[in-house]
């Protein structure tokens, strides 16, 4: 297994914040973005395998949806993956956070080669050539220009999500099952907007006004791992593992701005009581990369 903390996180910050030259304060990946509220209802079927308690009654959701990149002057228009982060806050207070992005694979199981992939990305006439020095991640990267991760969405509301980490449900008698999430959409085209949005914030725009028509729904669904499943590893693909449906995120409103006195971060390694951390490489570089890009934003 490669050792997560081999990666200076300094020097993972410095290299990201300075491909895309993003202003500072921002977050150094996924640096636009704005703030939803609204509610988590699991089905009984999740409750089954769960013991966490969001998994047994509706529980409030913080949403952030995001455009990937690390400059948040970037148009919505340019091609990119897209963010959506959620925070489950819980009746006793605690809270766990799962980030889904468009991309349905991740290319590596190595902190390194995620930095190295993004700088390299963000010229586009010299990515390929990375991606020849990089076999192994191409069918990752095929998998998300098949998905559209990278198209411009007309709606975040239309668009699919992945956590990619796979997380341990323990029941109440203690026994784990490995999941892996997936956030889908409910919006169809014939729910789109007459309106047309364009400008800069075209995204974001479209969203405000599709929540004053009422709200937008993605479902929640894991997929279950079986026997030869890998759940420590962001590259394994669980090829005809079963699926269910755990619930459904449901945005209300639009919020202001939440940053104003203190960050808000979303943290993949946030869990509760119930729910249980893979020992997968990414995830558990993940956290340590987050607080040195958290400790730039002030
Ligand atoms: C080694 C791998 C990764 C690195 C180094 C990395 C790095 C970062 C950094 C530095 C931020 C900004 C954090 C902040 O200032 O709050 C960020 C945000 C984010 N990342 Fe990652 N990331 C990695 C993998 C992933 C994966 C696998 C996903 C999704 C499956 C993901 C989804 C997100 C999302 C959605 C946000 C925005 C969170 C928000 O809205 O506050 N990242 N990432």
């Amino acid at each position: 297994m490669t050792d997560p903390t081999h990666l200076d996180p300094v020097a993972a910050i410095d290299r990201l914040r300075a491909a895309f030259r993003g202003p500072a304060a921002h977050r150094s990946l996924h640096a636009k973005g704005r703030f939803y509220a609204g509610t988590f209802t699991p089905t009984a079927e999740a409750g089954a395998l769960g013991r966490a308690r969001h998994l047994h009654e509706p529980t409030p959701v913080l949403v952030r949806w995001s455009n990937a990149g690390g400059n948040a002057a970037v148009p919505d228009r340019t091609p990119d993956i897209r963010g959506m982060a959620v925070k489950f806050r819980l009746a006793d207070g605690t809270a766990t956070d799962l980030l889904g992005q468009t991309s349905p694979r991740f290319p590596t199981d190595d902190p390194e080669e995620f930095v190295a992939m993004t700088e390299a990305s963000v010229n586009k006439l010299t990515f390929p050539l990375f991606l020849a020095r990089h076999p192994r991640m191409v069918p990752a990267i095929l998998a998300g220009v098949r998905g559209k991760a990278i198209s411009t969405p007309v709606s975040f509301a239309e668009t699919t999500f992945y956590p990619i980490h796979a997380y341990g449900w323990r029941d109440d008698e203690d026994r784990r099952t490995w999941v892996r999430y997936t956030f889908v959409p409910t919006a169809t085209r014939a729910d789109r907007l007459d309106q047309r949005f364009s400008g800069a914030d075209a995204l974001f725009e479209e969203m405000a006004a599709r929540l004053e028509r009422g709200p937008v729904a993605h479902e929640v669904r894991v997929q279950v791992a079986g026997p030869g499943h890998d759940p420590h590893s962001s590259t394994s693909v669980w090829k005809g593992a079963e699926e269910l449906l755990a619930g459904r995120i449901e945005v209300t409103e639009a919020l202001p701005d939440q940053e104003s006195d203190q960050p808000v971060v979303f943290d993949p390694t946030r869990v509760v009581d119930g729910i249980e951390l893979s020992e997968d490489p990414i995830l558990r570089y993940r956290p340590v990369a987050y607080t040195e890009s958290v400790s730039r934003r002030h």
